[in-house]
């Protein structure tokens, strides 16, 4: 009696975690991939919610996932991330940027879209508002410091380069690529219906997303107030955990938190297909022009 008192609540998680695989299989229905490479602030989430519209399957949670895929990313285990493109077509925002090589060699039909801003002085000024609060581990691996404020000349060094490294490595392979200016507005239909596909071939009637936030995801307070205690939750555990990322070394002390974040993500993918499947189903298409 006792014994079946103490393994209650085994057998229940066991129980969530096999349904919560069961409905997170991957869809056989996804398009060839879509990659958004540019780095933060230049608009990623707007062309994100933009591919979302034309239905693509984007890469979602992405506060809270991507959180831990970069830290696996940055210590060099690209596993997680590489598993995550099986169950999704579009991706946009960090690690992405700096995998288009990887991608690219992966997923022979997939397609890249850099998005810049039209002045380099607005995006750093960008950034230092944005993502300049606050030092962030990862950052040095995407510009060279952990924080904006005090390595302005660095930061922008990195984006030039991330543009240039980008330009060099798609110059012979120009059909699967694509540039955006974020502040170009509807214009950017045009070039996003080149790269990926767009209802019968044409241009949505709807004008270009424009977002700073990902109003994706807000859709009932109920879900928001889930999804907000579910970031807290894994925000604390992220700061927990983020010594152990980059102190002890990826490898030695961490295969239990390995083993957390492997349950985590299983029940955020299923969450994810069940957010997919009850909700973007159900949208109406997309008019044309
Ligand atoms: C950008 O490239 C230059 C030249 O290769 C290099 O000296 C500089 O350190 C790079 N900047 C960053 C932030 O990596």
């Amino acid at each position: 009696m006792r014994f079946w008192f103490a393994s209650t609540p085994i057998l229940l998680l066991s129980a969530i975690l096999i349904i919560a695989n069961w409905i997170a299989q991957p869809q056989s229905t996804l398009r060839p991939k879509v990659f958004v490479i540019g780095l933060s602030k230049t608009g990623t989430t707007s062309i994100g919610d933009a591919l979302a519209l034309l239905g693509y399957k984007r890469l979602g949670w992405k506060d809270i996932r991507s959180r831990h895929l970069v830290h696996t990313w940055a210590n060099g285990d690209y596993g997680a991330l590489v598993d995550q493109t099986r169950f999704y077509d579009a991706f946009e925002d960090l690690p992405w940027p700096r995998m288009f090589r990887e991608m690219a060699e992966l997923y022979p039909d997939s397609r890249f879209i850099l998005s810049l801003r039209r002045d380099e002085q607005v995006w750093l000024e960008s950034m230092r508002r944005h993502v300049g609060r606050g030092a962030w581990q990862p950052y040095a691996c995407f510009y060279g410091a952990m924080e904006v404020e005090g390595n302005e000349a660095t930061v922008l060094s990195a984006y030039r380069n991330h543009t240039t490294d980008v330009r060099e490595f798609f110059a012979d392979k120009l059909e699967r690529y694509a540039e955006m200016n974020i502040d170009d507005g509807d214009q950017n239909w045009e070039i996003l219906c080149s790269i990926a596909e767009c209802p019968q071939g044409r241009i949505p009637a709807v004008p270009f997303p424009k977002s700073n936030t990902a109003t994706h995801w807000n859709h009932n307070v109920l879900v928001d107030l889930l999804h907000w205690m579910w970031s807290w939750t894994i925000t604390r555990l992220e700061e927990w955990s983020a010594a152990s990322y980059y102190q002890d070394g990826w490898q030695s002390t961490n295969a239990l938190l390995s083993a957390c974040w492997s349950v985590i993500d299983v029940v955020e993918q299923a969450c994810s297909e069940l957010y997919f499947k009850l909700v973007v189903r159900q949208q109406a298409p997309l008019e044309v022009r």
